[in-house]
């Protein structure tokens, strides 16, 4: 069980992953490995809402193509709870570019360039205790605090 004083990530299970039905292998992955999943909900972004997840790449040249992708279709949006779970996910996923993310990896077994603006792959998870916080206020208001 989960002890009080366990880290937590906001996970978006992003539309290409939906599209593919790649959601419950996602989430498998991140349970096998013994993180609890706590809060769960499929919503399709609005641009307000990105703008507010993505602040931080507002002025990047891909920030229109985050917007065209991440509004493409629902979104899977996850809390998932553990010791070192903002570690232990952002592992799991591996990193940002799915064509050289490492095999064994979420983004590297199951992603690739599709030529997008945007890259396309899979899943995001908070990259920071601080940012899991943060976002996850703004996905799972309720849960803020
Ligand atoms: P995320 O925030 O979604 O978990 O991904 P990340 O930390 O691995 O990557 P980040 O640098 O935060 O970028 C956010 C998302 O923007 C898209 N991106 N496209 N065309 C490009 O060079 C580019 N760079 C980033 C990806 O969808 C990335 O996940
Ligand atoms: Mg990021």
């Amino acid at each position: 069980m989960p002890q009080p004083t366990a880290g937590r990530i906001l996970i978006l299970i992003k539309p290409d992953a939906v599209e593919r039905r790649l959601v419950g292998e996602i989430l498998r992955r991140i349970e096998d490995k013994g993180y609890s999943l706590t809060a769960l909900r499929t919503v399709t972004p609005t641009p307000g809402i990105l703008a507010e997840h993505y602040a931080e790449h507002a002025d990047k040249p891909f920030y229109p193509g985050i917007v065209e992708y991440m509004t493409s279709g629902p979104v899977v949006a996850a809390v998932a709870e553990g010791q070192r779970v903002v570690e232990g996910v952002r592992s799991l996923m591996g990193p940002t570019d799915p064509t050289t993310a490492a095999p064994g990896t979420i983004r590297g077994d199951l992603g690739r360039d599709w030529g997008t603006s945007a890259i396309q792959n899979l899943v995001h998870g908070s990259d920071s205790e601080d940012s899991a916080a943060r976002e996850i206020a703004i996905w799972f208001p309720e849960l803020a605090g």
